[in-house]
């Protein structure tokens, strides 16, 4: 597919991202379609791509937004998301952007401390608001994904622990300017064994029950993102399973009359309709390795070097027979590697690599390290 914009990629300085939006479109139609068999509400990651285009395409579909910090609430308002359709997470929220957020009316904060829920009362005081926070629980679920974007076990930083409950409970009548209206889960990212939400249905509907013996019930449950996308072989699964995904909620969440369902997807929504198009600057011919050294570096797409992520790489312009090189950047790091061992067509200088799935956790994750341009971005209508 890419192949066939070949000659708009040539007059294109690289390396630029270049976004499919018809696949976007027909990605959001779907989740959104399989998510509205059960009214269940999708609220979309900003973090995974915040770009304008995309956020456009986002907004026409009804889905709200989930923000982690004052500049993605920011963000989503500039776009046109309604205030009352943003959520806000985060386990460090700033005095700044807790503030901003107030003035804004968002819809819900969710909350990943006793101590953040202090100060968010404290604020909205101050303001004579009342704030809506959900509590962020971690429910110690295994996310069976890398240990790196795991974040709902004990040993992860995010979320209030569930032995803090029992003394929390009680205090909530000491926060007159909080509203408890949820509860929020997020267990991890690249979920792609889809029992871990088996596993977290089972552990929200024990909380749940949990809580409704203390005489509180919540309108709200958000049981965040997670789903995972096809690296290895993005043409033959280019939409996620989001029909699989969202039946299993049905299935197992003992949802309350009245409540509503929320879900926090990032990657399954953008991840495929995104490419990272670079040039071959050199091939280096060592003794026990061939290197491809591409003009995109880890500060455009800093996955592989961070979590050891798999992309996958073609060369859009040779037809040679295949050999085997390291698809390596510029950057003066050694792991500034996209590729170890990998097959390609015999590559040459000026060719047009493509490095597929880098829709989310692409763009928004460039940095300036070595002094780098800005990489840019183009879209296929
Ligand atoms: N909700 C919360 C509270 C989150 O922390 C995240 C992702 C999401 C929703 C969206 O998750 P998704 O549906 O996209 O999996 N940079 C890493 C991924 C970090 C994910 C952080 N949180 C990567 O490139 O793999």
């Amino acid at each position: 597919m890419l192949k066939e914009h070949l000659h708009t990629f040539s007059q294109q300085p690289t390396p630029f991202y270049v976004y499919d939006l018809p696949l976007l479109r027909q990605t959001l139609d779907v989740a959104k379609a399989e998510a509205a068999k059960y009214d269940f509400h999708i609220h979309y990651a900003l973090k995974a791509n915040a770009n304008a285009p995309i956020l456009a395409e986002v907004l026409e579909r009804g889905f709200g937004a989930d923000c982690v910090s004052g500049n993605e609430v920011r963000r989503a308002l500039e776009a046109g998301f309604a205030p009352d359709q943003i959520v806000f997470a985060g386990v460090g929220k700033s005095d700044a952007e807790i503030n901003f957020a107030l003035d804004s009316n968002i819809f819900c904060f969710n909350s990943e401390s006793v101590q953040e829920l202090e100060v968010i009362q404290e604020l909205a005081a101050a303001k004579g608001k009342t704030a809506q926070v959900a509590l962020r629980i971690n429910p110690n679920v295994d996310a069976y994904t890398h240990k790196h974007i795991t974040t709902g076990l004990e040993e992860n930083k995010f979320g209030i622990n569930v032995w803090e409950l029992e003394e929390l409970v009680p205090r909530f009548s000491q926060w007159p300017n909080l509203k408890l209206i949820g509860l929020h889960f997020h267990i991890g990212s690249q979920i792609t064994d889809l029992r871990a939400f088996e596993n977290l249905c089972v552990r929200v509907n024990e909380l749940q029950q949990w809580f409704e013996e203390k005489g509180l019930v919540f309108p709200h449950l958000n049981v965040g993102g997670g789903l995972g996308v096809d690296y290895r072989t993005p043409e033959e699964n280019p939409i996620a399973d989001f029909a699989a995904y969202f039946a299993i909620f049905n299935k197992l969440l003992e949802k309350r009359p009245g409540q509503v369902i929320h879900f926090e997807l990032g990657r399954a929504l953008v991840a495929p309709s995104g490419n990272l198009v670079s040039k071959v600057l050199y091939l280096k011919h060592g003794q026990k390795t061939n290197f491809v050294i591409l003009d995109a570096g880890m500060t455009e797409l800093m996955r592989p070097a961070l979590y050891q992520a798999y992309h996958k790489i073609e060369n859009l312009t040779s037809e040679l027979p295949p050999m085997t090189y390291d698809i390596v950047g510029p950057i003066c790091e050694s792991t500034d590697c996209f590729s170890k061992a990998t097959e390609l067509p015999e590559t040459k200088r000026g060719d047009l690599v493509a490095i597929r799935t880098a829709g989310a956790y692409g763009e928004v994750m460039v940095s300036e390290y070595n002094l780098r341009d800005r990489v840019q971005a183009i879209y296929l209508t």
